[in-house]
């Protein structure tokens, strides 16, 4: 079909901003981009731009038909809802429903790294979601993403405060991807324009271990920061006696012990594959943030 109405939900969300910002990049008119969000306001400049801004709330299935009314490719972001008490394979499901509902052709989900054989402690979400999606009957394109860079920022600055990194990767590696890769293979899939069924795991160019990490962190920081191995059940009994939530407690540990197991330890060319360029390597990411470390 050509120049495809696409829809992006989650759209207020830092994947879904910087996933419009790749779309109206590369020209695509405003107006076959819709912008599903839970709240419209937040999404008022790039209404002004001409997207058309629209609620939908996965947790309120109602909102979801006129939300994706007309759009041909809808790419659905998993939500950040990891904590108890919410079904993301339901709020996912329910998109899933919404959008062949709504007529439209291919669905693109964002995913995580093999959760078939994933550590991960919310893996079973997107399993699930995966599975939902595949049995659409719909086209199909999932991204599986692995960890941004990103996310080193929320435990980097603390570690370098305290010069120590407490860890259970062992001499395992993780291809950190950043967070802006994700959005331009986002945006690619929705601009592909393609027919058929495509799983993409998108990865950095290079596995790290966290030594490799703690060298960099020292480098660009200039301050001290030696790595303390532990195994999984002291990081947990750390984490714990720090007052952290289960939930966050399980996550960090089975992100730890999935990079021990090798899981995450992945390198392909599919990031190159879906837009034509190399991952940003995690030195770059490292330069682009010497200032958050370094303060
Ligand atoms: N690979 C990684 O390292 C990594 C790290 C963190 C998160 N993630 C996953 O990737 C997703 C996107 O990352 P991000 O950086 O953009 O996260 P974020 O800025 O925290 O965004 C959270 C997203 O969840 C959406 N959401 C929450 N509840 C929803 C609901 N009831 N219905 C519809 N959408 C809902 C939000 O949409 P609105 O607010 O616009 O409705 C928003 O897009 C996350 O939600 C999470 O599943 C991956």
């Amino acid at each position: 079909m050509n120049n495809p109405t696409i829809l992006v939900t989650g759209a207020s969300g830092k994947l879904g901003r910087e996933t419009l910002d790749f779309l109206l990049a590369s020209g695509k008119d405003p107006a076959r981009i819709i912008a599903a969000t839970r709240d419209v306001t937040k999404l008022a400049d790039y209404a002004e731009k001409g997207v058309n801004v629209r609620h939908a709330d996965f947790n309120a299935p109602e909102t979801l038909g006129p939300a994706f009314e007309g759009a041909d490719r809808v790419a659905i972001i998993s939500t950040d809802a990891v904590f108890p008490g919410v079904d993301r394979v339901a709020q996912h499901s329910a998109a899933v429903s919404a959008a062949k509902a709504a007529g439209a052709r291919h669905i693109i989900y964002t995913s995580m790294p093999a959760p078939e054989t994933s550590l991960i402690s919310f893996a079973g979400d997107h399993l699930g979601s995966e599975k939902a999606v595949k049995e659409s009957g719909l086209d199909y394109t999932i991204l599986r993403n692995t960890w941004y860079q990103e996310n080193l920022l929320m435990s980097l600055p603390q570690a370098l405060e305290h010069g120590m990194l407490m860890s259970a990767a062992g001499q395992g590696k993780l291809s950190y991807i950043a967070h802006e890769d994700c959005a331009r293979a986002l945006a690619a899939a929705l601009l592909a324009e393609t027919d058929g069924n495509a799983i993409y795991t998108l990865v950095g160019s290079e596995g790290h271990t966290i030594e490799d990490v703690a060298a960099l962190a020292r480098e660009f920081s200039g301050k001290p920061l030696a790595v303390q191995h532990v195994d999984s059940a002291t990081l947990r009994k750390t984490l714990e006696g720090a007052g952290l939530p289960p939930f966050l407690v399980d996550m960090l540990v089975s992100t730890d012990d999935n990079i021990r197991a090798g899981n995450f330890d992945i390198v392909n060319d599919d990031f190159e594959r879906l837009t034509g360029r190399t991952p940003k390597p995690l030195r770059a990411f490292f330069e682009d943030n010497r200032q958050a470390l370094s303060s």
